[in-house]
């Protein structure tokens, strides 16, 4: 194992100029964010992996946090925070945005790299947090004095190990691991060695603590990773089923099996045109696509607006007698965006059966059968002690019946529980695409990748 380690290392470990350049972009903003938050008594602080020598290559971001005393009031925070935030980008020669966390911020530009300035609350103890921000700058000082210099480079393998895994990141796309979680766990574990080793052997419902204090708490997550420096707060909040397996079934193969593979997976192959319908048709499958234009929203908003949509969906169709076997959903962020199901039942008669009241419940039999005796397509019959009437069927194929649901209107759409954005973009269009047809809607290259993974690749 150390030899592929080592080797995996070299091709993971940031160049020295890298370094130094990263160091001093950095200073230059500290010293610019600290000259405009100085006047409102607040504390510059570097956070995030610059301070830790833990930041990856190709992630060029600095975490840039201003800690404002309890005395500024919470409305006025994000607004001068932002104010902060916007002068300081401007003075480096950057430019800037505004994205949202529990307060807005400003995400900045500055040559190649990202700047994120986020306003928090200086606090004098980790229990006083008034939101997940203000923890931040515990974490800065809990990792400063907890975790060795020589560390640095195992925290590198785990966050490339997690990468490779696809669980990389506690956004709501992926639901993972975040980089503070790999800090933590080598922290706990020791060495990338010793970490990995340990998670192979995690079972669902694990609990990691870094000191000795009771865990009172119950959680429902797959596992928890409680903060060391807030006891109530499981940093791995976020991490899914998918995501946990992930990460300990690939932890296990590598530990039986070391090889540099495990950090750097082979490239993943878009489905090609013929393998989609080889595949289809040996399960005789039938596919539905909702294919639309996605909101122009942050990947956090919209992974979970999607998957909702495709469980309101999906509800629906159950609703109405149909269901389907298997659901996912997928999107570029840009130009397309999927809701794709494989259905079970997708077909159904023009006539749908009701079984009504036993003959013993009298009146509820007399109502039952005078009103089927108007309503229905052929008169009220007897199976069983039951009557049973039989009416028209209103949808009787899946497709058509989404397409007629997705034409509702937004209003109509949000009101079964399609989230806001999506609900927007679909009610500006969509189109409904079945079985080999799929293939041609799915041009996003990505799409094409997703199109295997839904297929069990
Ligand atoms: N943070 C957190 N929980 C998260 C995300 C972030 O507590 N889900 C806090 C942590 O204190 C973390 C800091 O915000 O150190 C910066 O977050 P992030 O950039 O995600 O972490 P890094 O350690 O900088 O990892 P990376 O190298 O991926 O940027
Ligand atoms: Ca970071």
């Amino acid at each position: 194992m150390k030899g592929v380690l080592r080797k995996a290392l070299k091709r993971i470990l940031p160049g020295r100029k890298d370094g130094e350049e990263i160091k001093k972009i950095s200073r230059r903003l500290l010293i610019e964010v600290g000259k405009f938050a100085d006047k409102y008594g607040a504390e510059t602080i570097l956070a995030g992996s610059i301070t830790r020598n833990t930041w990856m290559k190709e992630k060029k971001e600095i975490d840039i946090f201003v800690a404002f005393p309890e005395s500024v009031k919470e409305d006025e925070l994000g607004n001068i925070g932002l104010s902060i935030g916007r002068a300081a980008i401007k003075s480096v020669g950057g430019r800037h945005t505004v994205s949202y966390a529990q307060h807005p911020y400003v995400r900045g530009f500055v040559g190649k790299y990202q700047v994120d300035i986020v306003p928090c609350y200086k606090l004098s103890s980790a229990d006083k947090i008034k939101s997940a921000v203000d923890r931040t700058p515990f974490h800065v000082k809990y990792i400063e004095k907890n975790m060795r210099p020589e560390q640095a480079n195992d925290v590198r393998l785990l966050k490339q190990f997690c990468k490779a895994a696809g669980v990389y990141g506690a956004d709501l796309k992926t639901e993972g691991f975040s980089g503070y979680i790999c800090d933590l766990l080598i922290i706990k574990y020791g060495s990338f060695e010793n970490a990995i080793n340990s998670i192979a052997g995690w079972k669902a419902g694990t609990i990691i603590t870094l000191d000795s204090r009771p865990v009172r708490q119950k959680f429902s997550s797959p596992m928890a990773l409680i903060d060391p420096v807030d006891p109530n707060r499981n940093v791995a909040a976020a991490v899914s089923a998918k995501s946990f397996e992930a990460l300990v079934s690939r932890a296990d193969d590598f530990c039986k099996k070391p090889s540099e593979k495990f950090f750097f997976p082979p490239e993943e192959k878009p489905l090609g045109r013929a393998e989609f319908a080889k595949l289809r048709r040996s399960r005789d499958a039938k596919l539905i696509a909702i294919v639309f234009k996605p909101p122009k929203v942050v990947a956090d908003i919209l992974w979970p607006q999607l998957r909702r949509a495709a469980e309101r969906i999906d509800h629906m169709l159950r609703e109405n007698d149909f269901a389907s076997m298997n659901r996912d959903v997928w999107s570029d962020g840009k130009s397309t965006g999927i809701i794709l199901f494989e259905m079970a039942v997708h077909k159904l008669p023009n006539v749908k059966k009701r079984v009504g009241p036993p003959i013993f419940a009298h009146s509820n039999a007399r109502n039952f059968v005078a009103h089927y005796m108007k309503n229905s397509v052929r008169r009220p019959y007897i199976e069983g002690i039951n009557w049973v009437a039989e009416t028209e069927r209103k949808h009787t194929e899946a497709a058509a019946y989404l397409s007629e649901l997705l034409k509702a209107g937004q209003k109509n759409l949000e009101e079964t529980g399609i989230p806001s954005y999506i609900a927007a973009s679909v009610s500006r269009g969509f189109k409904i695409a079945e079985d080999e047809k799929i293939y041609k809607s799915a041009r996003a290259p990505g799409a094409k990748i997703f199109l295997r993974k839904f297929f069990g690749g």
